[in-house]
């Protein structure tokens, strides 16, 4: 019998033997594992993104969600008041010429390598360049105070996204850190309301659309969600990008020879791998597919991860290939609540990978990949370490 159990480290090493079994034979799929339906084919979940009225948000977007998040993050409110408050932090990230950040990111981006990778044969993708460059980024990019609980933000950023895999759900220390993060957002929104600067938490504060101005609860909300979003996510998608690149030394090979392809690469990353792989939404009416009746008020998974490798969607969507256009994929989401970082995200791994591949072209896994820890969540997937061999 089929099981689609989250919970356990050879779902996080390996999912996508049973996202095949899902889409070919159980497209609306009852996980008793979970407790929720699951969605594993492209169609369907790009139609559930976009039907929003009856696939909702407000009761959490997190396989695992936290008590109290609900309602008071983007993620995790429905229309008209999604749009209203995403139209004010949209306003603010399209104010900020995000090219502004390109040359600081090249710079994190060196200064990484010459201190943490420079001189040393094998070395950890995941600390020594990817960790380190998505917390200076967030840290620019949202005004943080300097050298302010570095490790703890992203230490508890890491514990938020976990899930408990024993009792199946957030346990007391990924409460714990929920509950710091959100005394630190409020703290570094405390400072930025006295002081504010050109950075994005002070312009949250003063965004304004029609007259209205996120409270301050909200702008506190925002900042937990952005620095938990952005450090897992971020972390992930450029852990992962490194990994594609050290498991397909051809594909990296055609990168290297041609620099051009990079965007396209990192596309095809998200496609093949995203380190975003499932969120969840709530049913507002009772709803049948593939003739299975899923019922008013239960949980559904979109497995964007799965919905990437649809064979209906893609050719060969197995193999990595860098010059394959992997355009509609959902590694970022889609429809309403697409990711809001995306173009912040992918000009920062673009311009880090570019500065890596230049300094470091020639590397490759320095131990088996059946050796490798994935992150213990039921939405992220992401190695926690990720040894690499410089050739
Ligand atoms: C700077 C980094 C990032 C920030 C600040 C950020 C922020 C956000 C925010 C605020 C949302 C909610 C949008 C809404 O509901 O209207 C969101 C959604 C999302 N983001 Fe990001 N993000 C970042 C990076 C990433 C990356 C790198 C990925 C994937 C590789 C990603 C995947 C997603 C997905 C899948 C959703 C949709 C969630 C859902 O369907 O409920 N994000 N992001």
């Amino acid at each position: 019998m089929v099981r689609f159990n989250l919970y356990s480290a050879e779902f996080d090493a390996n999912p996508f033997d049973t996202y095949k079994e899902l889409r070919d034979n159980h497209p609306c799929f009852w996980s008793e594992d979970a407790q929720k339906w699951v969605l594993t084919r492209h169609e369907d979940i790009v139609n559930a993104l976009q039907d929003w009225q009856t696939y909702s948000s407000a009761k959490g977007n997190l396989v695992d969600e936290f008590p109290g998040r609900a309602g008071n993050t983007l993620g995790t409110m429905d229309p008209p008041r999604h749009d209203e408050v995403r139209s004010i932090v949209q306003s603010v990230f399209m104010k900020r010429n995000i090219k502004h950040l390109v040359e600081p990111i090249q710079q994190i981006a060196r200064d990484a390598i010459k201190n943490n990778i420079k001189g040393k044969k094998v070395f950890d993708f995941s600390q020594d360049f990817a960790g380190e460059l998505t917390y200076k980024v967030l840290a620019t990019l949202l005004g943080l105070p300097e050298n302010s609980y570095t490790h703890e933000v992203k230490n508890n950023a890491e514990l938020m996204v976990q899930t408990d895999p024993k009792t199946r759900t957030k346990g007391p220390e990924h409460m714990a850190a929920f509950e710091w993060m959100k005394d630190y957002a409020a703290e570094v929104v405390e400072l930025r309301s006295r002081d504010p600067g050109t950075d994005l938490v002070s312009q949250l504060i003063t965004a304004e659309v029609d007259d209205r101005k996120l409270d301050l609860i909200q702008v506190q909300m925002t900042v937990t969600t952005l620095l938990m979003a952005g450090i897992e996510s971020l972390g992930g998608m450029l852990k992962v990008f490194g990994f594609n690149l050290a498991s397909f030394p051809e594909q990296r090979q055609k990168i290297i020879d041609d620099m051009s392809l990079l965007p396209d690469a990192l596309e095809e990353s998200m496609r093949y791998n995203t380190s975003a792989q499932r969120f969840r939404r709530c049913l507002t009416k009772d709803t049948t597919l593939h003739g299975q009746t899923m019922k008013k008020g239960d949980f559904v998974i979109l497995a964007y991860g799965a919905g990437n490798r649809d064979e209906r969607k893609y050719e060969n969507p197995d193999v990595y290939d860098v010059t394959r256009n992997s355009k509609g994929h959902v590694g970022m989401g889609g429809g309403t609540h697409t990711c809001l970082g995306n173009s912040v995200a992918r000009l920062a791994v673009k311009t880090a990978m570019e500065i890596f591949l230049e300094e470091v072209p020639q590397f490759s896994l320095a131990e088996p990949v059946e050796r490798l820890d994935w992150v213990a969540s039921s939405n992220f997937r992401s190695p926690v370490k990720l040894l690499l061999v410089k050739e």
